[in-house]
């Protein structure tokens, strides 16, 4: 059964798409893991626009081809029959098989609000329930095929996020070594202790809910600068602080030319030569490798 883990942030542009894309890929590539990846960004869409270039125009245009979990909502607002099924895309190179459930724009559009209302409360907070239930019902007859199902995120506390908050067994966050990442990352502890509550009292008082409590497994240093060796002195106050809050990843991951590199070419930094590439793929592998002990 598949370790589902979600990279969520409060803030954009933090490296959640660098770091899912990367250890989806070291997963498989270097550990042999079978993994599938949820894009659940509808404001960029960028780990499926990273494996399928041919993606990045239509998510600008607000489309996405096939089934996606855009109209697994639409079925809970219609009130119509409900079916699991989505379309997975599959993205290969030389050693690496990636299953991928691609972005939908349009998932930005999914609120609760849209739920037929009644005026009975325990069938309201019972449809309640389904909505944030909604992306694990989709992994549910999946999850048997996988090792890791990896979750990328938009930057934003939503309806959507609940659904990748319930469907996930672990939660990570990756952060810029700042002040505000301190103070984002309680944010999204705050977020995963919401949705966690909200299932323990509907499990208690209207129906009981086969849920193990989602976990924090802790931050993950990007775009990290160094002096001397070491992280900059500014940046260790921050990751010594991050360590209070919710604890973070002992492995980081520096700024540096290898990454932007990779995202130019649409390639992971396994694939680039250079110094700096050298030095950010080992750090992912070794990030990857502790990613495996936190997130078992
Ligand atoms: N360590 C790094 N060194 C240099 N550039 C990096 C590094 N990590 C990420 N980047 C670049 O920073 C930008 C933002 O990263 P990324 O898209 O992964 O962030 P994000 O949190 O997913 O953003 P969003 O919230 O918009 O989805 C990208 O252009 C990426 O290539
Ligand atoms: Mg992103």
């Amino acid at each position: 059964m598949a370790t589902v883990v979600a990279f969520i942030s409060e803030k954009g542009g933090v490296g959640k798409t660098t770091a899912s894309y990367h250890i989806a890929i070291a997963l498989n590539r270097f550990h042999q893991k079978k993994v599938l990846v949820v894009d659940a960004d509808y404001q960029r869409g960028g780990i499926s626009g990273r494996f399928f270039p041919d993606l990045i125009e239509k998510f600008a245009s607000g489309e996405s081809p096939g089934t996606t979990l855009f109209h697994k909502y639409q079925q809970l607002y219609s009130a119509g029959a409900r079916t699991p099924d989505v379309d997975i895309r599959q993205w290969r190179d030389h050693s690496t098989t990636i299953d991928v459930i691609t972005a939908d724009p349009r998932l930005s559009t999914v609120s609760t609000d849209r739920l037929p209302s009644t005026n009975n409360i325990r069938q309201n907070n019972l449809s309640l329930l389904e909505h944030m239930q909604m992306i694990d019902y989709v992994l549910t007859p999946l999850k048997g095929g996988y090792d890791y199902v990896v979750i990328d995120s938009h930057p934003e506390v939503s309806d959507v996020l609940r659904s990748v908050t319930y469907a996930a067994t672990h939660c990570v966050s990756p952060v810029k070594l700042d002040r505000q990442s301190s103070i984002g990352v309680a944010t999204i502890i705050g977020e995963i202790n919401n949705v966690n509550a909200d299932v323990e009292m509907i499990s208690k008082s209207l129906s009981k809910v086969d849920y193990q409590d989602t976990q924090f497994s802790g931050s993950i240093g990007m775009m990290a600068r160094e002096w001397g060796g070491g992280l900059k002195q500014t940046e260790q106050t921050e990751y010594n602080r991050l360590r209070r809050t919710g604890g973070v990843f002992d492995n980081y991951v520096t700024e540096g030319d290898g990454l932007r590199q990779a995202a130019a070419g649409r390639v992971p930094v396994y694939d680039i030569t250079g110094a700096n590439a050298d030095k950010q793929s080992g750090q992912f592998l070794d990030l990857t490798k502790e990613f495996l002990s936190k997130c078992p």
